[in-house]
């Protein structure tokens, strides 16, 4: 099947309330992990590149791998470009066949936000490619964040509506207490479901994105731990909260980057506490693309989109 864009899978999932799992890919493994997950569960599947992705293993590379997968099994896969910095980069992959970029300009201003977005916008429409834009700080919580604090780096509902009317924007970030990494909060883990009722009030035909969503599971943290890893007080988002989120609300797309990453980090440790004199690559890549694919069909049943290809 060929690329698709998150158009019509974006309307399917608010109606049906679920989420899409957009997962962060670096080579061939992950790739093939995701894409065995996606098909075994018979979900749809966004693949998405960080400019350090395209820097790393080389756009070309990784973008014939993802014509190679649409070759290979029948489900919805969106190519999709992840923080784009600035519009040259989101150009690049719009015209080298990305169904869908992100315009990340949450850094800049509210005006130059809008004024970024709204170029990415109408060069990215003029060639059937949709846009996923930014509105707020990704920062964890602590444990008693004042109001105004929350006010300053949050999405304001008010200022989203402004936003989506004035940049046309298909799509929607928003930061309700989620962020990058595996250390996302200090105290208990809590995202402002409040403010996240608040902006589909004000935006209610516009799909939301969830960045910073990983789980950071702790049996995932253990396999890494127990091979000599030291990854310590880490905490994700729990799965609960994700799946709240997923069903209960317009957010259609989660972004899962880290989880991958410990899974395939705990596959090769394990191997290799095991095996020391191991050195054929394949015997800890295969592990990790296993290991890949279990986490991609845990993600897929945690965001409800399981059948939904
Ligand atoms: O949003 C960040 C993603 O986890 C990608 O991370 O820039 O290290 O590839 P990266
Ligand atoms: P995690 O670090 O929580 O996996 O988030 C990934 C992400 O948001 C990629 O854009
Ligand atoms: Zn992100």
């Amino acid at each position: 099947m060929p690329l698709v864009s998150t158009k019509d899978l974006f309307k399917k999932a608010m109606k049906e309330g679920y989420a899409i799992g957009a997962f962060n890919v670096n080579n061939m493994e992950i790739i093939q992990g995701i894409i065995d997950g996606g098909k075994e569960m018979n979900a749809p599947l966004i693949l998405q590149f960080s400019e350090g992705a395209r820097k790393y293993a080389r756009h070309e590379f990784l973008s014939h791998l993802v014509q190679a997968a649409t070759e290979l099994v029948n489900i919805p896969i969106v190519l999709h470009l992840d923080h784009g910095e600035d519009f040259e980069i989101c150009k690049k992959c719009i015209d080298g066949g990305f169904t869908s970029v992100m315009i990340d300009g949450s850094k800049h201003s509210f005006e130059d936000n809008i004024k970024l977005t709204r170029q990415v916008v109408d060069y990215a429409h003029s060639k059937g490619v949709v846009v996923e834009a930014e509105l707020g700080k990704l920062a964890g919580v602590e444990d008693n964040i004042s109001v105004s604090a929350k006010d300053a780096v949050f999405t304001n509902p008010d200022q989203a509506a402004e936003f989506v009317e004035r940049t046309g924007c298909d799509s929607l970030a928003v930061a309700i207490g989620t962020s990058h990494g595996a250390y996302k909060f200090k105290g208990e883990a809590q995202l402002d479901f409040e403010r996240l009722a608040e902006i589909q009030k004000k935006i209610p035909n516009t799909p939301l994105v969830l960045h910073g969503a990983s789980s950071v599971p702790q049996d995932l943290v253990d396999i890494c731990n127990k091979y000599g890893a030291q990854i310590k007080d880490s905490k994700g988002v729990p799965e609960a909260m994700i799946t709240r989120a997923a069903s209960q609300s317009n957010v259609c797309k989660v972004n899962i980057d880290t989880d991958i990453r410990l899974a395939c980090t705990g596959a090769i440790r394990k191997v290799f506490a095991e095996n020391p004199g191991e050195f054929d690559p394949r015997k800890y890549l295969g592990p990790a693309r296993e290991a890949i694919k279990q986490v991609i069909i845990r993600k897929i049943k945690v965001l409800g989109c399981e059948n939904k290809a």
